[in-house]
């Protein structure tokens, strides 16, 4: 599988106030995925994973136009099925990377978020969409199956029936249907997505980093587990949360305040 180095596909910038803007820099092919976008938005997970002064991420596209619209046509148009089962994987690891981040993540959708670019979405903890944002899952049309969690993560956010009519239609829903859906959690006018992004980041970041983070931690596990296995994992996140200095003292500051 040749790549082409040196171009930089995924930008990070790190703000003064804890947040992390994370840009898909592809605009002249819609911020599509190929796999040099995948291996650096894999390698800015791990540096911001790192970075403990960072304290929610927020993932978009570059230009006006699309959030990512999806894996690269063109590369799979010749691959072989190895090959596509690499592809595959390599955008699974980047994607889990994102749902498992230490951080809560935020997707600005600014755009058509389209197959990946749609899956990359659901693998972020919040959805924010502008309002010209279009949503699908349109891989049947190719001849393939969504194959960076499409099929798992949609219907654990929409529901089985939501999914499964979003896939097999692949019908595209604009941001008020998609909100409507639960698919994102609001939406804003493109010229405020950033805004509003950063806005919902700060709310995350004024909170305890590792009350957040563990919070993370148990939704996610959680979900995939039973009941009595995810309030177990509960108890222990919510025990541990004691063993770091900024119960204390967050708890103190509100008594002190009375
Ligand atoms: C490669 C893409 C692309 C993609 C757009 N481009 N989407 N290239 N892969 N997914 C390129 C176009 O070829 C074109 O390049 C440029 O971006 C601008 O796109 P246009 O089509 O000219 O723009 P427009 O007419 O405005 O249409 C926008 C669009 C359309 C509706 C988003 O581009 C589109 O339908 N794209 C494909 C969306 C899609 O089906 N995504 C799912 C892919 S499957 P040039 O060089 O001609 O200017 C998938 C599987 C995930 O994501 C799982 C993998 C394991």
């Amino acid at each position: 599988m040749a790549s082409t180095q040196q171009q930089r596909y995924i930008l990070v910038e790190r703000r003064d106030d804890g947040i992390a803007v994370v840009r898909i820099n592809r605009t002249d092919k819609l911020n599509a995925m190929n796999l040099d976008v995948i291996a650096q938005l894999s390698s800015a997970m791990d540096d911001l994973a790192g970075d403990d002064t960072v304290r929610a991420v927020i993932i978009t596209g570059t230009g006006e136009k699309a959030f990512s619209a999806g894996a690269d046509i063109e590369y799979m148009s010749r691959i072989s099925p190895l090959e596509a089962e690499e592809y595959a994987r390599r955008g699974h690891a980047a994607m889990s990377k994102v749902e498992n981040l230490n951080k809560p993540v935020i997707a600005a959708v600014n755009g058509y978020a389209l197959g990946g670019g749609c899956e990359l979405a659901l693998a972020c903890d919040i959805r924010i969409a502008s309002r010209n944002a279009v949503l699908a899952q349109p891989e049947v049309g190719l001849g393939i199956c969504p194959g960076w969690g499409g099929t798992q993560r949609l219907a654990r956010i929409v529901g089985v029936a939501k999914a499964k009519e979003l896939v097999y239609t692949g019908r595209r829903v604009n941001a008020e249907e998609a909100l409507s859906m639960g698919l994102v959690n609001r939406v804003v006018e493109l010229p405020q997505l950033m805004d509003e992004s950063i806005a919902v980041a700060r709310e995350i970041a004024k909170n305890s980093a590792i009350a957040v983070r563990v919070s993370k931690m148990l939704i996610n596990r959680g979900v995939e587990s039973d009941i009595s296995t995810g309030l177990a994992l509960e108890v222990w996140g919510w025990s541990l949360c004691f063993t770091h200095p900024d119960r204390a003292e967050r708890m103190s500051r509100f008594l002190q305040k009375r």
